[in-house]
């Protein structure tokens, strides 16, 4: 082949070895970009048709991806500007949003997406739970679900004080005299976390640390791992009567689902982090605490059930929520009306799990929204004060 049918050619060509599929044609080819190209490659070549439905999964855990990876990118962009010290930080976030050009986006961006973020792993749990997905063999892999929700509250949590306003100042002072009701290991547990007695420089460097380094390595770690079991458990569970036979080729059709959920994201993230600016409070001062102090909203539930009983709402309720999480998976075994939404076979389990998620919803929406100063109740119609 002469220079200029080389040149003629180049797109071809480098696709062609970018994607390892030269040697193919037709369908084959297609089952070949997925099996033979490195990112395509946490596809199964096919896939059964039942697990594309959008009413099956939602997208839910594509979501949480791909607002992990949003977070990641403005994350990175965040760090070439904040310092993490109790006489910058504040400083940074000031030059982030009235200096540093598109500064104020890019916080606003990855502050909703955060939240986002929180949302969207808690709904895809919920997705799961109702669906029976976390049955043999998922087991596991619902475990590894439930240390990425760990992992994506303590990345939320460790963000939270970076500001370093009294918002960020309170909230973790709140959320980490929480962790001080467990029985024999609380206070050790607060003082690792904060690195002394309070909320100081020290807290700072650690939740920094956390939340650069190394949680966001464990959750890409474990996010990989959380992908490549679901392959491995024979993809999404589906009712048992479903032949694989109906399987169909998975590309092009997963990559465009993924990218039109990626788009999603962007045209609902981008306007919002446009439009609306994260919360900054004045600069932190351990002197005056707001009141009421907050922990951030996914913990205000503790923080009201905490409101009632220090060791029933603060450590009793939640072990016991974590522990049914551990072993859901080992003692609900039985394969009736996996893979369907609240199946009838399942109504004991399906009845369990909404009387759960509303008493959540219920103690969170009151720990938010109805608790004024000294952490009376207040209907939103009397006008509750807000924070002092
Ligand atoms: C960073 C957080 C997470 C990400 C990125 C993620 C991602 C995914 C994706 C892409 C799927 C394929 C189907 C779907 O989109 O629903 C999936 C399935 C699954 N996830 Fe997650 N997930 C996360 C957190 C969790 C959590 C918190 C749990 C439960 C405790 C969980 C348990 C499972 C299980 C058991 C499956 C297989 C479900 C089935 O076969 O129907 N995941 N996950």
């Amino acid at each position: 082949m002469g220079l200029r049918e080389n040149l003629a050619q180049l797109p071809r060509h480098f696709a062609d070895s970018f994607f390892r599929s030269a040697a193919f044609t037709g369908a084959r080819r297609q089952a070949a970009l997925v099996a033979n190209t490195w990112f395509l490659h946490i596809h199964p070549a096919r896939m059964h048709p039942y697990s594309l439905r959008v009413t099956f999964t939602f997208g839910l855990g594509v979501f949480a991806f791909w607002l992990f990876v949003i977070l990641s990118a403005t994350g990175i962009l965040l760090m070439f500007y904040y310092i993490p010290t109790t006489d910058a930080a504040y400083a940074t976030m000031q030059d982030l949003i009235f200096v540093v050009p598109f500064g104020r986006l890019i916080r606003n961006a990855h502050r909703w997406t955060a939240e986002g973020m929180v949302v969207v792993v808690a709904l895809h749990l919920a997705r799961v739970f109702f669906t029976g997905g976390y049955k043999p063999p998922r087991e596991f892999n619902w475990l590894v679900g439930v240390g990425l929700l760990l992992l994506t509250l303590a990345l939320s949590f460790t963000g939270y004080l970076l500001p370093w306003d009294q918002l960020a100042y309170w909230a973790i002072t709140v959320g980490t005299s929480i962790a001080a009701y467990f029985p024999l290991f609380g206070d050790l547990l607060r003082a690792l976390l904060l690195g002394g007695e309070t909320v100081t420089e020290q807290t700072l460097i650690r939740f920094y640390v956390l939340h650069v380094v190394l949680l966001p390595f464990l959750l890409a770690l474990l996010i990989g791992y959380h992908f490549w079991r679901i392959r491995k458990d024979g993809g999404l569970a589906r009712p048992r009567a479903l032949p694989t036979t109906e399987n169909v080729l998975s590309y092009p059709r997963v990559l465009q689902i993924e990218l039109a959920i990626l788009l999603a994201l962007l045209i609902v993230f981008l306007p919002l982090a446009y439009r609306f600016d994260a919360p900054l409070g004045a600069p932190a001062d351990a002197t005056h605490p707001p009141n009421p102090a907050k922990a951030p909203w996914y913990f205000v539930g503790v923080q009201e059930l905490v409101s009632y009983s220090a060791v029933w709402g603060g450590v009793v309720a939640p072990v016991l929520l974590f522990i049914a999480l551990l072993f859901l998976p080992y003692l609900d075994r039985d394969p009736r009306g996996v893979g369907a939404w609240f199946a009838p076979e399942r109504k004991g389990m399906v009845a369990a799990g909404s009387v759960i998620l509303l008493a959540l919803v219920a103690v969170t929406i009151i720990g938010a929204l109805l608790r004024g100063p000294n952490w009376a109740f207040y209907w939103p119609w009397e006008g509750w004060p807000g924070p002092k």
